[in-house]
């Protein structure tokens, strides 16, 4: 089947072949006629596939065909995404395939001033990319509204519907208007779950090109056994031994993270970390470098697990294993994307043996098991101690001062959120909420006709 088959409108083709797309992978040409047709679609497929043009082609075609104005301080479509990273890449492939139409594509997420993108939507855009925290901020504050949206995406849509998130999702979920088009894509998506999406889909079609959790299919798994304690020597051989293009180092928490990057330094060897505790600014930085193979290593916790699509990742190497199976789908999913190869290597300490026996019954793959390398005893004993905890330029006074008034305000906000609104306080994307903007108390004949409204109820 070629694009062109598929009857997408010119300009979408004409975007198509400038990315050198030779034809529509599998989820494309299955789930592409359906949401033509306007239906709503669950769609599953391996990671590295093309969800991403599965959903935004269609949805481009049917702006392309249907021009409209853009509501006021609105939009036609609405995707969610779980992370900020994952948020800007959807939106830069919704600009890249509609290259050749007139449409607006904002992207909205927390850890940037609200400011600047409460202007680019004040008048309004076609397709908005968000992260659930800083959506539900913008609509808090009167700057922004769902209810015009036509498409409604939910990508990653099984994290989307998990604990962290659900309780977002259903108050925007009621924000949307009821007439809308739903399309829910992910490359696992476990049956509670899917129950789940009952309530957000009408009458789905469901679209899936291999049962759910499948891994990539050219990645070569394995997995060694090794103390925890040691694990920073193993990856420190590893990292010399295998032909590394690019590599991804999951850990389980952002301590762990910059641990793994100072030692990683201690040993000569150069890399960066992503993770929640980082500025906004750290981890755009950081991703850049790795996309651009400045650095070849990035070390990170599972906030770079789901989406992200860099090219030239030959390994994925857990230095910790996730203890929800089918998050080593997506993390071994970064490497072997778009036909490519890549190989997933997985540190398996002993207490983390049971993480391993759920993530084969899932994917139903049995991982191959590598011995520890023969040096290996030898490397651990001349482990290099880790690079010294970066410390900050020597502060002023007045630095000091508006450090600990931060230090005080945040504290004192933690202390709020304790008492008040739990669901705030766990927000999973990490957002601290905005502040409500100021509204005067109303006075003078507004003043009057609220009391009359209050006594006539
Ligand atoms: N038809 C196509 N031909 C060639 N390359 C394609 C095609 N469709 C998508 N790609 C490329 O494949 C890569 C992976 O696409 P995408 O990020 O949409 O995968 P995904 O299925 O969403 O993966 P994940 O589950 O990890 O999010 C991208 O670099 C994209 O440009
Ligand atoms: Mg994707």
């Amino acid at each position: 089947m070629q694009f062109t088959d598929l009857g997408l409108a010119e300009p979408i083709l004409r975007a198509l072949a400038a990315k050198k797309y030779a034809s529509p992978t599998p989820i494309q040409s299955q789930a592409i006629p359906v949401l033509l047709q306007g239906k709503d679609l669950c769609g599953i497929a391996q990671t590295g596939t093309g969800k991403t043009a599965a959903f935004a082609l269609p949805s481009l075609d049917h702006f392309a065909r249907n021009p409209k104005p853009t509501p006021l301080q609105g939009c036609r479509m609405l995707v969610l995404s779980p992370t900020r990273e994952l948020a800007a890449q959807i939106a830069q492939s919704f600009r890249d395939y509609g290259r050749f139409l007139k449409l607006s594509v904002e992207v909205v997420f927390g850890g940037v001033p609200i400011n600047r993108q409460i202007r680019a939507l004040g008048r309004g855009v076609d397709i908005v990319v968000a992260t659930p925290g800083r959506l539900l901020d913008l609509i808090d504050q009167r700057a922004f509204t769902i209810k015009d949206t036509e498409i409604f995406v939910l990508d990653e849509a099984d994290q989307m519907m998990d604990m962290g998130f659900i309780h977002p999702l259903k108050r925007i979920a009621k924000l949307l208007p009821r007439e809308r088009q739903n399309l829910f894509f992910s490359a696992t998506m476990p049956g509670e779950i899917e129950a789940l999406a009952a309530q957000f889909l009408h009458d789905p079609v469901k679209v899936s090109v291999a049962p759910q959790s499948t891994t990539a299919e050219r990645v070569r798994q394995q997995a060694t056994f090794v103390n925890q304690a040691e694990k920073q020597a193993l990856l420190t051989l590893t990292v010399r031994n295998e032909p590394i293009d690019r590599a991804l180092i999951f850990t389980r928490t952002k301590h762990g993270a910059d641990r793994v990057v100072r030692f990683l330094e201690g040993a000569g060897i150069q890399a960066v970390a992503i993770h929640g505790n980082k500025s906004q600014a750290q981890r755009t930085t950081a991703l850049q470098a790795f996309r651009h193979g400045h650095v070849k290593l990035l070390v990170a916790t599972d906030i770079a697990a789901r989406g992200i699509d860099v090219s030239g990742v030959s390994h994925v190497i857990n230095f910790e294993l996730p203890n929800v199976p089918e998050q080593y789908v997506h993390r071994i999913g970064r490497t072997a994307r778009a036909g490519a190869e890549g190989v997933a290597i997985s540190f398996v300490a002993d207490d983390e043996r049971p993480y391993l026996k759920a993530i084969e019954r899932t994917t139903r793959v049995k991982l191959d098991i590598v011995p520890l390398p023969e040096n290996f005893v030898e490397a651990v004993r001349n482990l290099p101690k880790a690079a010294p905890q970066r410390k900050g330029r020597e502060q002023t006074p007045e630095q000091k001062a508006k450090r600990a008034e931060g230090q005080r305000r945040y504290q004192d906000q933690q202390q709020r959120q304790q008492r008040g609104g739990a669901e705030r306080a766990h927000r999973p994307d990490g957002e601290t909420p905005a502040k409500k903007p100021f509204r005067r108390r109303r006075s003078g004949v507004g003043a009057h006709k609220a009391a009359v409204q209050r006594t006539a109820r």
